[in-house]
């Protein structure tokens, strides 16, 4: 290791593996996992909880002050989010947050108040951040950034799999045109849009199965800090 606290920044559209191979990646090499989708969504998850629309800035920016937000780590390894003193880990999960998570993380106020939260972890641990904005924003500083992709159909795919493993399935047609939806607002919002940093790499696993795509992202982050 050439260096004692390192940051991997890992962003990409949803459905693109990231979360699935950041945390094969944090148990190889020790390192944290930070899913700061899961940030969002609980925001997303408390603005429902007060029958708040998630578009409506005003009203969800008047909100802020009254949530707190703490990210733990169970014995697990699991990233636990806590709600006001409530654990809604599970409850971030379910697919109509997915949208509200994407409608409130358009507001530039909400991004700002989550962004000294996460930069606190990168400071005091090595971590794999996975999000939108991490390479860009975040952490643009990461020594190591990879741009995880796949196409729109395959991501649509796994998701689809996913969704029926979890015993909750969905149209396929349904997951598409979602995903479809939230892969345009998150990439075409004016605050912190998802796009590929100047200095990533970029991955695409469309036509690579887990292991391949595991390999593939730990020889880049091998490259660049020697773990
Ligand atoms: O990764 P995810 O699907 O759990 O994220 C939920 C939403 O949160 C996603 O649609 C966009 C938003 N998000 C973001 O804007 N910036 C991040 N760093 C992470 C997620």
């Amino acid at each position: 290791m050439s260096k004692n606290i390192f940051s991997v920044a890992i962003d990409g559209p949803s459905g693109a593996g990231k979360s699935t191979l950041a945390k094969a990646v944090a148990a190889k090499l020790d390192i944290l996992y930070v899913d700061t989708g899961a940030i969002y969504r609980t925001i997303g998850c408390y603005v429902k909880e007060k029958g708040v629309h998630p578009r409506d800035n005003e009203a969800v920016i008047a909100l802020l002050p009254e949530i707190h937000i703490e990210m733990r780590y169970a014995e697990d390894g699991l990233q636990h989010m806590i709600l006001n003193g409530k654990d809604v880990t599970t409850e971030i999960r379910q697919n109509e947050i997915s949208q509200y998570a994407s409608d409130v993380s358009a507001i530039p106020e909400v991004r700002t108040f989550l962004l000294e939260m996460q930069r606190q972890f990168a400071r005091e641990n090595s971590v794999i951040m996975d999000g939108r904005d991490i390479g860009t924003v975040v952490l643009p500083d990461a020594e190591v950034k990879v741009f995880l992709t796949a196409p729109l159909a395959e991501r649509a795919r796994r998701r689809f799999v996913e969704l029926e493993q979890r015993g909750t399935p969905r149209a396929y047609e349904d997951v598409l045109r979602e995903m479809e939806q939230r892969d345009y607002n998150d990439s075409h919002r004016a605050a912190a849009p998802l796009r590929q940093a100047e200095d990533a790499v970029l991955l695409d696993t469309g036509e690579l199965n887990f292991a391949e795509s595991l390999a593939a992202l730990l020889s880049i982050i091998r490259k660049k800090v020697g773990e």
